[in-house]
């Protein structure tokens, strides 16, 4: 499948887009990711890991050693924060670059995910990401996922999907996950991660995680990721987004 993005770079806005986009928004581990990259191949949009700049804000405050609630200090590492997203063929999906080298892996482990949900607690530090994001929206189309796509930075969005799965389904995913990499770590010990990110994802003051009033919701607990697609391209279809084949 072609991923529709070669490289994207940030685009300066100063006025919100007219170009068509798909928010999916959700808990982690839900399969926002993997679903986001399909539907964006088969469209032939492009792609924005809302998640992965704030693992990357985490990633840098780390090897910068700045405390994750030194809201000031994050806003303008926010604001200046040097990454790259570079397609990557074999994964059909991106690789992430922080400061000219590539943290794809180091940036997806839980540590810098719970890290991340700190930071993104952080008002001053999502006012500072939000034009970057915006920045994202570019012809013929933008799939995004994340948290507040569709509640905050998409507001306009014409398919707004809200994609959840119970915390054993989404526990279970992650440990099969790990395994297919040769490492391993205890079933409990991922769902409590995942039930400590949701609950900090959900109950923080701004931008929490929720659906949109208008979201297309969808439980993925007992779906197959090609009938989560497959139901977000027939929204598409009738929704008239582009040409689809069903
Ligand atoms: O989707 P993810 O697991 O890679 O996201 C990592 C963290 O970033 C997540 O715990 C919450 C935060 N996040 C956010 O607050 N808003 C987004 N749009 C995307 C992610």
């Amino acid at each position: 499948m072609r991923l529709g993005l070669s490289v994207l770079s940030e685009r300066k806005t100063s006025t919100l887009s007219r170009v068509p986009v798909i928010t999916i928004d959700g808990p982690g581990g839900a399969g926002k990711g993997t679903v986001a990259k399909r539907v964006a191949s088969a469209l032939g949009w492009h792609l924005l890991d809302s998640g992965m700049i704030y693992r990357l804000l985490a990633l840098a405050s780390i090897i910068h050693k700045v405390a994750a609630d030194n809201e000031a200090s994050l806003a303008s590492i926010a604001a200046a924060l040097d990454v790259r997203f570079v397609a990557d063929d074999e994964s059909e999906g991106v690789r992430a670059w922080l400061e000219g080298e590539d943290v794809t892996d180091q940036v997806r482990s839980e540590d810098v995910g719970l890290v991340a949900s700190k930071v993104a607690a952080l008002p001053a530090v999502r006012s500072a990401l939000l034009d970057r994001q915006r920045g994202f929206a570019q012809a013929p189309g933008l799939v995004a996922d994340g948290r507040d796509m569709g509640t905050i930075v998409f507001t306009a969005a014409p398919l707004k999907v809200y994609l959840t799965a119970s915390v054993d389904a989404r526990a279970d995913r992650r440990h099969k996950q790990l395994l297919e990499k040769g490492q391993s770590g205890s079933l409990a010990r991922l769902a409590e991660a995942i039930a400590a990110r949701d609950k900090s994802d959900m109950e923080r003051k701004v931008a929490p995680l929720k659906p949109a009033p208008d979201a297309f919701y969808i439980d993925s607990t007992d779906m197959s990721i090609d009938e989560v697609c497959s139901a977000i391209l027939e929204q598409v279809y009738r929704r008239k987004l582009a040409e689809v084949e069903l």
